[in-house]
């Protein structure tokens, strides 16, 4: 059972999302003519054949999780990511969710990386690739113009994993980060168990872990892109997305946060009502040319308590698939696809166009080891880093 922490500002703005459904002749919603429909036809898993390689000495394989409604989702070692995500549309239909491609190969060979991945040691972007931690500056690898992302050159994401499927709807996958990796300090054990579950509603959680034996940051995200019509079905931006966050953290230049948190109120931020992506992506907004569109981080509204917060929801506009995204982290990532350009070839035929996925990453702030004042990502010798996220997938008809 998810454990609610909420507010009544967020129950009231849930209310009014139950009221609207996926009414697309809601105001902020009709944006984007180029929409396409939802496939009509059944998606289907991967070849698990074209996932069987061999990598730095390390097998590849795909592994596949179902629950008891037949939801089922495939995961890779190699970057311990999301290949396919299979949810029923509201006519039943299997729709599979999350953007990939076919085989092995791909992943390690097209120019988009991180498609489903666990990006880490550390999540999004650290400034200049440089911090300091009791008193010694560390040099980061820099891959993203002048900082790092997503934990360099060869993070997390593109590192095969040890995967042990414990049974029919639970993958457990270690990774050993050594020290020094990427520049980082600290032998870093990391441990993510995915369990799909089909009990109250069909959910994928995200359970996070990690040691070190040196002090280090750490902060450990899921970079699934999403698109709740279908992967490769169109543009994204007649979603409705809500977010239980009243500000967010605005950035400079180069995507790193200026180290305000500011109020969305009155901003193209301002999801607390269910809005379309794309209603306002476009506005004369100076953080929006930053980032080309969206790709921001909200600060998660105060959880009255420990355990799993209601961070987001999104209604697919075709589909009819409602998402939840609830976390213990206390910000996330909005990406909405800007850097798309229809050059990686997607599973089924499919293409990455623009903005035609967005990326909710539940992480703490990008840039924290350089920001004393955002909740710390240091994780000490002795200590365990712990925390979950869950998608929860319903339909609204
Ligand atoms: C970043 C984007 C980046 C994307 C890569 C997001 O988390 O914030 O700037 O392009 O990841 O897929």
């Amino acid at each position: 059972m998810i454990k609610v922490s909420t507010n009544y500002s967020w129950i009231a703005a849930a209310c009014l999302l139950a009221a609207c459904g996926n009414s697309a002749s809601s105001d902020k919603s009709a944006v984007d003519s180029t929409a396409t429909k939802a496939p009509a036809t059944a998606s289907v898993l991967p070849d698990a054949n074209l996932f069987k390689d061999s990598l730095d000495g390390k097998p590849t394989a795909l592994y596949i999780l179902r629950n008891k409604n037949n939801a089922a989702v495939a995961i890779t070692n190699y970057g311990a990511r999301v290949v396919s995500l299979l949810v029923p549309d509201k006519n039943g239909v299997m729709t599979d969710i999350a953007v990939g491609y076919d085989s092995i190969g791909k992943y390690i060979h097209q120019p988009e990386s991180y498609f489903g991945a666990i990006v880490g040691r550390y999540g999004n972007r650290i400034a200049k690739g440089r911090f300091s931690l009791n008193g010694k500056e560390y040099k980061l690898a820099t891959n993203n113009g002048p900082n790092s992302l997503h934990g360099g050159l060869k993070g997390f994401a593109a590192h095969v994993w040890d995967a042990k499927q414990l049974n029919d709807s639970t993958l457990e996958l270690t990774y050993l980060s050594k020290d020094q990796e990427e520049g980082y300090p600290g032998n870093l054990q990391a441990k993510v168990t995915y369990t799909l579950s089909g009990d109250t509603v069909n959910s994928l959680k995200i359970d996070y872990e990690a040691t070190t034996d040196k002090p280090t940051v750490v902060n450990l995200t899921n970079h699934t892109y999403f698109n709740l019509n279908g992967q490769g079905s169109g543009t994204i931006n007649n979603h409705l997305l809500q977010f239980n966050a009243d500000r967010y953290t605005p950035v400079d230049s180069t995507l790193i946060p200026t180290g305000k948190i500011e109020p969305v109120a009155g901003t193209p931020f301002d999801f607390r009502q269910p809005t379309a992506i794309g209603a306002r992506v476009d506005s004369p907004n100076q953080q929006l040319k930053f980032g080309k569109g969206y790709d921001h981080n909200f600060v998660l509204n105060a959880s009255k308590g420990a355990g799993l917060n209601l961070a987001a929801t999104v209604l697919g506009d075709q589909s009819g698939i409602f998402m939840e995204v609830w976390t213990m982290e206390p910000g996330i990532q909005f990406y909405g696809g800007n850097f798309m350009s229809g050059s990686n070839p997607l599973k089924g035929g499919k293409r990455d166009d623009h903005r035609t996925a967005f990326c909710l990453e539940t992480q703490h702030y990008p840039d924290s080891p350089n920001e004393p004042s955002f909740p710390s990502t240091v994780l000490q010798p002795g200590k365990q880093y712990k925390t979950s996220t869950v998608y929860t997938f319903s339909v609204k008809k």
